[in-house]
């Protein structure tokens, strides 16, 4: 059997993160820090599922007539048939089929520290333990500009001429209180028994949190997380996350010079984040687009949507519009 080839650091490496995650060195990685797939539709690279259910197809009529919207925003909960019950189990043996390389790859201390979601984070939470992980702390990441999309009942029946209806249910919506925070997972790798988290620290660079380090983005140290994006910054990806956002989590759990890996790094803002504070870095992606976005963002002290349209249409001579079509949040 041949030998894997180590990965590289400071690199993207573009493919499926089964994969490559075989060819990374056990307990190189001082810190996994990653916005997994959330298993809710919310692109095409989020369905995980088998499920053969039309309703992601968009074939009633309503469906066919929001085309891509319906497709990029998935179904609405209430939507969901009896066939997607069996969604939140899938995407549990999903994240067990990574859960134990990111435990083998991570320093003993280290912090996995993840961003799942609200609905399913706790199947992500089941599959870390289950490799072996501990769960350390749950913060919440308090998102400035959450969309807030809940139907009210009132406007249903007014559209339907039933009056009567759409006084009694005045006030009422379907779906959900408008969603502002998101959960973050932070897990540890245990260390070894026999040694102590202080001798931990001093073996393997990883154990403890810098509370100073912390408290250069956020006003106190507590387990809420304020930071949002700057001007410009957002569009390249439709779950981006703030570059401010990862470096104040990899500030709080590494020191310079350690490596941070991101598995699932899609336009890259962990990867960013970490060559900003003096980390190594490590990226996976599948999609061949969201690579070279994370790769170009690299090259550019911040990297903007408007930037990237720019360089692309010289390299490629490809139309503004579609661009924008490929780079759109909603
Ligand atoms: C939630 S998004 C991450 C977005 C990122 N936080 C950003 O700021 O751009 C997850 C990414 O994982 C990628 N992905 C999904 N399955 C993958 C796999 N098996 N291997 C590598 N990447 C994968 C998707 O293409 C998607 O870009």
């Amino acid at each position: 059997m041949s030998e894997r080839v180590p990965l590289q650091a400071n690199k993207v490496h573009a493919g499926d993160c089964l994969e490559l995650l075989k060819s990374v060195t056990s307990e190189s990685v001082h810190l996994v820090l990653s916005d997994i797939p959330y298993g809710i539709s919310v692109d095409d690279w989020d369905v995980l599922h088998s499920n053969t259910n039309s309703a992601l197809l968009g074939s009633s009529p309503a469906q066919k007539k929001a085309g891509a919207v319906f497709k990029s925003r998935g179904k609405p909960i209430n939507g969901w048939s009896e066939a997607d019950r069996k969604i939140p189990k899938e995407y549990y043996e999903w994240c067990a089929k990574w859960a134990e390389d990111w435990f083998r790859v991570l320093k003993p201390g280290g912090s996995a520290v993840v961003f799942a979601g609200r609905r399913f984070s706790h199947r992500a939470i089941c599959a870390l333990e289950d490799a072996g992980f501990s769960l350390k702390d749950v913060l919440a990441w308090i998102r400035p500009n959450a969309a807030h999309r809940a139907q009210r009942l009132s406007v249903v029946y007014d559209k339907r001429g039933d009056q009567e209806n759409a006084e009694a249910w005045s006030g009422w919506r379907v779906g959900n209180l408008r969603p502002l925070f998101e959960p973050v997972l932070w897990f540890t790798k245990p260390y070894p028994i026999g040694t102590t988290i202080a001798d931990n620290a001093l073996n393997h660079g990883v154990g403890g949190y810098n509370e100073e380090a912390f408290l250069k983005y956020e006003p106190s140290p507590d387990n809420i997380l304020r930071s949002g994006f700057v001007k410009n910054e957002s569009g390249l990806h439709p779950t981006q996350k703030p570059v401010r956002l990862m470096q104040e989590l990899i500030e709080l759990t590494t020191q310079p010079g350690q490596l941070v890996l991101d598995p699932f790094c899609g336009s890259g803002s962990t990867l960013v984040a970490a060559r900003n504070t003096g980390r190594k870095f490590m990226g996976m992606e599948m999609s061949e687009e969201y690579a070279r976005i994370a790769e170009q963002r690299l090259v550019g002290e911040m990297f903007s949507q408007e930037q990237f349209i720019e360089q692309r249409q010289k390299d490629t001579k490809e139309d503004e519009s579609q661009l924008r079509i490929v780079l759109t949040t909603e």
